[in-house]
């Protein structure tokens, strides 16, 4: 996915005007003004019916035709079942009822009710808001028609008529519906204003392949009431039933609701929730706030898609291209009503069948996720509150001196000179490019925080990011246009640069790079960039109008937009705010991400605070500010399974907590499952209890060291995977029911993940405990540590999980390329390679393995790489050289553990040659030295 640059469509893209704040009149001057209004407005109704007297028909039909709430309004027949008609309302099950007045949280009457032409049924105790609505469409509520449906082997368009009011300011008259099959499993779902340009997200979107006729779905549409059906063909499965209630698709508010057929869902973020969504009336409001991970509220970022189980376990998604805030209601029919508060309705619908196959149809859509540098997979060490450039250079030396792994060491907003981005301390910091240097000379890197808002209160001539940024025009302007917006971050007074134009991504760089001419950071950390504001809107608060306070705010942190964030009738280059906030840290990680190549010249890394849809191509992220707490250890896996389902495998929770201080135990356990996140970061708050590994106990800097030589041993299976989701759009980290959707067991897990297809992790979630409950899906499964087997027929196990034990476990069936333990990866990629083999049932297993530099810039796309299948079967292992280039360093293959080996064998060979190994009556044969280089294909054998 690009960011076009944009069409040009300025404001307003609502088709509103920030309205001018209103004068004050005086007393007689409403008087006279009153007087005049009423002479105008009778002097128009004498000539009206002097006109309607004199004029023909002709004339009149004319002007009938053009009022855009013509006759039918009038006419019985479109109106609603009859208001009276009670049993009609009643007799619509609460399961299905649809709010007709979602404006209204609290206290709605029957008047303002059927004012909407809605049933007026109120349910006593009901949590207004998120529960059953007491004012809900009638059935066969008629908002709009279909007028001129076309429908060919591309698709099917129409143009809709409006047959009633919604109740919000300024119905959309004439929308236009297009459904277009993009390709087999993809399906597109549009509605836009037919007449009027209204915003829609710059993303730059691929092209529908062209028709076969092997669609996988097929779409009906209902005439009147407008609406939809979406079917999945091979199983006539309804997925979409979007005829339940009428499209409302007013200026500032859309609404479309649609029954599912299924309550598996999950997705739709950034929320704390469990991974399966609850359909019993549940909300989740997208708008990027700064908020750490709490329940029931907005997050940091903004990700409107979800995926669906179906009974059969096929699955498909839904994502709604929308940047706009918005509420999404689940509710057990099961339905969900989509609500955004502008843009259009846009929706791509993916047909998988597969889970995997419905995020890679996504991320075909959105953009691949990128591909890390093999570095930026290590372990990272950080902090809020490491005062000193010292102070950083006794934690990374106290981590060498403990034989502790870790790559990259990172430092928050203490290094800046007065919390001003692109400068240091040169007081407290003042040896930080020394402490980089010596990072470098270990082999390890550096990473800093960059914060998007920029100081604007210095003396002019003194600060050039300020200065250069508001000459060439970068900042966000308030709504008149006229001045830079100015809010309260870190330094105080502070600008928010627009990234969307490419003076602004020029400028950025222009700034990193003199930055980096100072402090040689490796990779950027892009915090506060929902963006966070110390002051609601700006210094001088916002203006009263539209943007600021639509007819309807859905459910976010602060009730109003502008909420800890800069006004929403701000102005950027290409729109407002209003449209543009939920993309700013989409614009950032851009922005960012291409300037580290530029600059570099290597693979960038950045991690990003806020997301939307796509961002994945340019950045990782990390679930924010949670606490030291064991809820927040458990919580943080649903997080992280999230962001993969939403393209953003990069992803880590910071471990060990971020507010509160940590226990040891709690460290301990959090440590296990944080070497298990893709992006396996520990990180602090500012004054809270010292959390780095080296600050417990020697037993437990043992059991952590265990935990980070397991995953520096298995960093050329993660790398393969990361090669594997930049490539297809697949999951690193994956939810089981990805890989086992058939067994309802799995639907709900979200306290063990796998890696791939190949490693379950089951982690200890819980204070004091020494054993660990997981599902083991139906197979055999080989511990890690053991290469003990577990055969399973779907079932729960009890593992032991001492605090020194974190269990993991391989599947049958999967080959996975290890190497040996190690500091750093630097150190780590010069060991040998080795395969663990963990045979199936009938001896077979299979694996793969990407290598390139680990660093370069779009090395798969330039062929610069390594990629190996390997493959069991009849006591034998080989290696297919997939690609080569002898151009790229790799190790050789020095040892192979193969799990599952019936019975002792007599020899064992490499290409024919005897080679040494012992086995163990667990079925363990260990080869430890093979090696063999990789360039070649090799073969291992065995004969009983
Ligand atoms: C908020 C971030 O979420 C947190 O990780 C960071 O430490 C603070 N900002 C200070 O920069």
């Amino acid at each position: 996915m690009k960011i076009t640059p944009f069409s040009g469509d300025e404001e307003p893209l609502l088709g509103t005007t920030p309205s001018q704040p209103k004068l004050r009149t005086r007393p007689r001057d409403l008087c006279r003004r009153s007087l005049v209004l009423i002479a105008v407005l009778m002097m128009a109704l004498l000539v009206f019916s002097l006109a309607k007297m004199f004029l023909s028909e002709a004339l009149i039909d004319l002007y009938g035709s053009l009022n855009p709430f013509p006759a039918p309004l009038q006419d019985a027949r479109f109106r609603f079942t009859s208001l009276s008609d009670h049993d009609s309302c009643d007799s619509i099950p609460k399961t299905h009822r649809f709010d007709c007045f979602p404006d209204f949280s609290s206290g709605i009457t029957k008047d303002q009710c059927e004012s909407r032409n809605c049933c007026f049924v109120p349910v006593p105790g009901q949590h207004v808001g998120i529960g059953v609505p007491w004012c809900f469409f009638p059935p066969g509520a008629v908002h709009y028609e279909a007028e001129t449906p076309k429908v060919g082997p591309q698709g099917i368009s129409s143009r809709l008529a409006i047959r009633a009011r919604s109740g919000f300011p300024d119905d959309v008259v004439h929308p236009l519906f297009t459904a277009a099959y993009e390709n087999d499993g993809r399906l597109r779902l549009r509605i836009n204003d037919s007449e009027h340009a209204r915003f829609e997200v710059p993303l730059n979107l691929p092209p529908p392949s062209t028709t076969s006729p092997r669609l996988l779905y097929t779409v009906e549409l209902s005439r009147k009431p407008f609406g939809f059906v979406v079917k999945r063909k091979a199983t006539g499965t309804v997925l979409l039933n979007a005829t339940v209630a009428p499209l409302v698709f007013a200026n500032q508010l859309l609404q479309l609701s649609w029954e599912m057929p299924t309550h598996l869902l999950y997705g739709l973020g950034e929320h704390r929730a469990p991974l399966l969504l609850n359909t019993t009336w549940s909300r989740r409001t997208m708008w990027a706030g700064d908020q750490g991970p709490k329940e029931n509220t907005n997050l940091y970022g903004s990700q409107p898609f979800y995926l669906a189980l179906e009974d059969d376990g096929s699955a498909h998604g839904v994502f709604l291209l929308n940047s706009n805030a918005m509420d999404v209601v689940l509710q057990p029919a099961p339905a969900i009503t989509w609500r955004p508060i502008g843009g259009i309705f846009d929706f791509y619908v993916f047909l998988g069948p597969r889970p995997e196959d419905v995020i890679q149809q996504f991320l075909a859509v959105v953009g691949m996720p990128l591909m890390p540098p093999y570095w930026g997979l290590g372990f990272h060490l950080c902090r809020w509150g490491y005062d000193s450039s010292n102070a950083t250079l006794s934690v990374i030396q106290a981590m060498r001196d403990a034989q502790m792994p870790q790559d990259v060491q990172w430092n928050d907003i203490d290094y800046m000179h007065n919390r001003e981005d692109f400068s240091y301390n040169k007081k407290n910091f003042n040896s930080l490019p020394d402490v980089i240097e010596d990072l470098h000379n270990h082999g390890q890197k550096y990473i800093v925080i960059v914060d998007p808002a920029i100081s604007s209160s210095q003396t002019p001539g003194s600060y050039k990011p300020f200065d250069e940024g508001a000459k060439r025009g970068v900042f966000i302007r308030d709504s008149s246009g006229n001045k830079i917006l100015i809010g309260k971050v870190w330094p105080g007074l502070t600008a928010f640069p627009d990234f969307s134009t490419s003076v602004a991504q020029e400028w950025w760089f222009e700034c990193l790079r003199d930055f980096h001419r100072q402090v040689a950071f490796d990779g950027l950390w892009i915090d506060m960039n929902e963006p966070s504001n110390f002051v609601d809107g700006s210094v001088n608060g916002c203006p009263n109008n539209t943007l600021e306070n639509p007819p309807y705010t859905p459910a976010i942190q602060g009730e109003k937009l502008n909420y800890k964030t800069v006004c929403t009738s701000a102005r950027h280059a290409h729109s407002s705010h209003y449209n543009l906030h939920n993309l700013y840290g989409l614009f950032e990680a851009n922005a960012t991400y291409r300037a580290l190549e530029r600059l570099l010249n290597k693979r960038p890394f950045v991690i990003s605070r806020s997301t939307f849809p796509g961002q994945g191509r340019y950045s990782g992220h990390w679930t924010g500010d949670n606490w030291s707490h064991w809820w927040d250890l458990r919580m943080s896996i649903p997080a992280i399974l999230n962001f993969n389902i939403f393209g953003i495998p990069l992803v880590g929770a910071d471990i060990c907590g971020f507010m509160d201080d940590t226990t040891e135990e709690l460290c301990v356990r959090w440590m296990q499952l944080g070497v298990f996140y893709p992006f396996s970061r520990n990180h602090n708050d500012i004054h809270k209890k010292s959390q780095e590994p080296v600050a417990f106990s020697t037993f437990s800097q043992r059991a952590i060291r265990m935990a980070l030589d397991m995953r520096y041993i298995l960093l050329p299976f993660l790398y393969t995977l990361f090669n594997r989701a930049h490539l297809q759009g697949t999951t690193v980290a994956r939810p089981l029911f990805f890989e086992f959707p058939n067994d309802k067991m799995t639907h709900g897990i979200d306290q063990q993940f796998l890696w791939g297809s190949s490693l379950l992790i089951t982690p200890v979630l819980e204070q004091g405990a020494t054993k660990v409950t997981g599902y083991f899906p139906s197979g055999t499964w080989y511990d890690l540590f053991t290469g003990f087997a577990l055969v399973s027929r779907g079932e729960n196990v009890s593992l032991e999980a001492p605090l020194d034990k974190i269990n993991v476990h391989i599947r049958a069936n999967s080959i996975v390329p290890v190497q040996g333990t190690a500091l750093t990866t630097v150190a780590g990629r010069q060991t040998a390679l080795g395969i663990r083999v963990a045979l199936s049932a009938s001896g077979m297993a299979s694996g793969e393995l990407y290598w390139d530099d680990g660093d370069g810039v779009d090395t798969q796309e330039k062929g610069l790489y390594w990629m190996f299948s390997f493959i069991a079967g009849q006591n034998t292992i080989h290696s297919v050289i997939e690609h080569q280039n002898s151009g790229i360093q790799i190790p050789r293959l020095g040892f192979a553990i193969i799990m599952g080996v019936e019975a002792r064998p007599s020899t064992v060979t490499l290409n024919g040659a005897s080679i040494p190994f012992s086995y163990s009556h667990d079925g363990i044969l260990m080869l430890p030295k093979v090696n063999a280089p990789m360039s070649k294909a090799f073969t291992i054998a065995w004969k009983s």
